[in-house]
């Protein structure tokens, strides 16, 4: 693992230099952080004027699941480290790389390789360090489906291995539902593998993602540092509010806490990580982990000292992190309501106007009915309070079609 020692000056010989892989909202703000410690920071994304673009020195648009043109990028620009923001990308080729030490990967290539399929991570954790997680199979066709569901039990959630957000999965009570589900998976999935998993529903009373940061200290080695809870709620596998801190049983907390250490130190290297879990009274279950700051995280940019963005900045470059909370807070988001491109949003003053609030746009090219366009962030005494006054502000914002 390689980290850059000293800070240089951007776009001079000295420069320290950093590729983020996906420019979105959660990329924009790791690069602002980034950029204020005088970081040289080209951002990549599939689409021109992605966020991250925008607040960048240099930005590219290529397609990141192609390797023999990600390899060329990073040949071109010679980052002193590459950081994955999503998911989709050539991450054998960024495997291949790392060996051949042509580049140093955030956290690691094996992490980014391992979190973008299901089957990966799912088996590091409930095999290879025998973590608590929903009963899950996999299957490849129909027929293995049928088998799977009814190995699991109803009801039982069916996801594509390679999706996020929520994409291609759906949750069935009976066998009657299961073709219905396979096409929606079929249809849903990031790349067309046809495979899918299947998991056991776990019927919790709350859902956490613990941000995780894996930071150097002075002595040269690495320490773990925990964050409050976040909880949040999901819909559709889409995040729509989340609050910081969310209360905790102090041995689901244990808990929680040992199963991010075991999953973040076998992922390795530095910086942030997002792990998602399921909590029932004093159990708790391992979902899955983001190998980044994690979307439920953006309430940290109101709620703690340091926000994950800045956490993560820091983690990476070898630089020591503080997870400190400043006040409970809340996130809600705001959607694009309708699908046009260079929307306009009224109602931003209103919502500013709420107490304790403050707004994000992510200045997105384009808009769909779904898409994530902005997030009110508000704080507040309490949480309760803070929920209510984000989801207020967030209401108060109308994207509207400009004509
Ligand atoms: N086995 C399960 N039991 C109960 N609820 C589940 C289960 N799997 C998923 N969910 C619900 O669906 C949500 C999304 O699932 P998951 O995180 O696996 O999907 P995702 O597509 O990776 O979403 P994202 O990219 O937004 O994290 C979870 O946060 C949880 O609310
Ligand atoms: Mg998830």
């Amino acid at each position: 693992m390689k980290t850059p020692t000293t800070l240089g000056t951007p776009l001079s010989p000295s420069a320290t230099k950093v590729m983020l892989l996906g420019s979105g909202e959660l990329g924009k703000e790791v690069i602002i952080s980034l950029q204020r410690l005088g970081v040289e920071v080209i951002a990549v994304d599939r689409y021109p004027n992605a966020p991250g673009h925008q607040v960048a020195h240099r930005s590219h648009v290529i397609n990141m699941a192609d390797g023999a043109a990600l390899e060329a990028l990073i040949a071109l620009e010679q980052p002193d480290l590459v950081v994955p923001e999503i998911e989709a990308i050539a991450t054998e080729t960024l495997v291949a790389l790392e060996a051949a030490g042509k580049v140093t990967v955030i956290p690691t290539a094996r992490a980014a390789w391992l979190t973008m399929n299901r089957e990966g991570i799912r088996r590091l954790a409930g095999e290879t360090l025998a973590l608590a997680t929903s009963p899950y199979r996999f299957a490849n066709n129909l027929d293995e489906l049928k088998a799977a569901c009814s190995a699991i039990g109803f009801p039982c959630v069916i996801k594509p291995v390679m999706s996020s957000s929520g994409k291609g999965q759906s949750k069935i009570d009976g066998a009657d539902e299961i073709e219905a589900a396979w096409a929606y998976a079929a249809a849903g999935g990031r790349v067309d593998s046809g495979r899918v998993i299947v998991e056991g529903f776990i019927d919790f009373d709350y859902e956490i993602t613990l941000l995780t940061v894996r930071a150097l200290q002075q002595d040269g080695s690495i320490a773990t540092h925990f964050c409050e809870p976040i909880g949040h709620i999901q819909v559709q596998g889409d995040y729509v509010e989340s609050w910081q801190p969310h209360p905790m049983h102090p041995e689901a907390l244990l808990r929680a806490r040992d199963i991010a250490k075991k999953v973040t130190d076998n992922l390795g290297g530095l910086g942030l990580f997002g792990v998602e879990l399921f909590v029932k009274n004093e159990m708790v279950w391992f979902s899955e982990v983001s190998p980044r700051p994690h979307d439920t995280g953006m309430v940290t940019m109101a709620s703690q000292q340091q926000s994950e963005f800045e956490l993560h900045a820091k983690a990476i470059l070898g630089l020591p992190v503080n997870v400190a909370l400043r006040s409970p807070a809340a996130s809600a988001v705001i959607y694009g309501q309708h699908d046009a491109k260079g929307i306009a949003f009224e109602g931003v003053a209103d919502a500013l106007r709420v107490q304790g609030v403050d707004i994000r746009l992510f200045g997105k090219p384009e808009s769909f009915a779904r898409r994530r366009m902005g997030v009110a962030l508000a704080t507040a005494d309490d949480v309760e309070t803070a929920r209510i006054r984000a989801k207020q502000a967030a209401a108060k914002v109308k994207p509207v079609i400009v004509e």
